[in-house]
């Protein structure tokens, strides 16, 4: 299996006795933007959380790099190159921008791992600008790169980010959108979770969608459009497919399942 490759079959996890994922069978493989979309309640962000390590797996698994990595902890699932961002920001709100960034750099444990913010600054311009500005005094847009900057700063193969536009203006989210693609387009594999399904369909090479703990369709953005998407995260369903998922009437594959 190639290299920063991600594969999750037929994953079952929850909190305790709990289980919210129900069979999540998923592949993302290197390079990729997914993003992560479904209705309030689906699993997207327990999904995010199992993937670090946060939550508790009662079955199936998930390959990195072909090897289970399901029951090991954040920690270790951060050293084999899987950083998340998760939901709300900035950690450090009374801090600088640069302290910010050192913060996340002490928790690099491999000392040659140990990015300079220089790496992230080049990475984002915009920080740079604000290296001196405290943290909690930045726009969201900007606080929610930052947030970013930390998770990129761990030199992540893969990147699982957990609605970064919540509360955002429009002006704020196309910042996060732009950065998050311009960090894509140099090679940095995205798992997204995005409420916002219009602005995340325009930046994701994959959609992906979530609803009762399982992936009920999995395809490009253009394949499908923001009404189908609606009624999919209502009914689970594509228009004039059956309750059992089987297209009405038509011979040929139904909507992707
Ligand atoms: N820490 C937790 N303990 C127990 N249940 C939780 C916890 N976090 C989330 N849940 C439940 O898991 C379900 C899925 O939540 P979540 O993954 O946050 O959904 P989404 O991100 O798709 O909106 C919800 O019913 C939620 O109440
Ligand atoms: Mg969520």
């Amino acid at each position: 299996m190639a290299d920063g490759a991600l594969s999750i079959r037929d994953l079952r996890a929850g909190y305790g006795q709990l289980d919210i994922l129900n069979g999540v069978t998923l592949d993302i493989a290197a390079g990729e933007f997914v993003a992560l979309m479904g209705p309030n309640g689906a699993g997207k962000s327990t999904l995010l959380k199992t993937l670090y390590g946060m939550t508790t797996v009662k079955g199936g698994e998930i390959l990195w790099n072909g090897r289970d990595i399901s029951r090991l902890r954040s920690r270790a699932i951060l050293g084999e190159g899987i950083s998340f961002v998760p939901q709300g920001r900035c950690n450090f709100p009374l801090m600088t921008v640069d302290e910010n960034l050192q913060m996340a750099a002490y928790t690099l444990r491999d000392a040659k791992m140990k990015a300079d913010r220089d790496y992230v600054y080049e990475l984002f311009p915009i920080l740079r600008t604000r290296s001196r500005t405290i943290a909690g005094n930045m726009s969201g847009g900007e606080q929610q790169l930052l947030e970013v900057a930390m998770a990129v700063l761990q030199r992540p193969k893969v990147l699982l980010v957990d609605e970064p536009s919540v509360g955002l203006s429009p002006t704020a989210t196309s910042i996060v959108f732009d950065e998050l693609l311009r960090i894509n387009a140099a090679g940095q594999t995205i798992l997204l979770v995005e409420q916002n399904t219009k602005k995340a369909m325009q930046v994701a090479s994959r959609a992906v969608i979530l609803r009762l703990g399982v992936v009920i369709w999995d395809g490009k953005p253009a394949d499908i459009t923001h009404d189908e998407l609606g009624e999919l995260f209502m009914t689970g369903r594509m228009r004039g497919e059956a309750a059992d998922g089987k297209q009405e009437g038509l011979s040929g594959e139904g909507g992707k399942s």
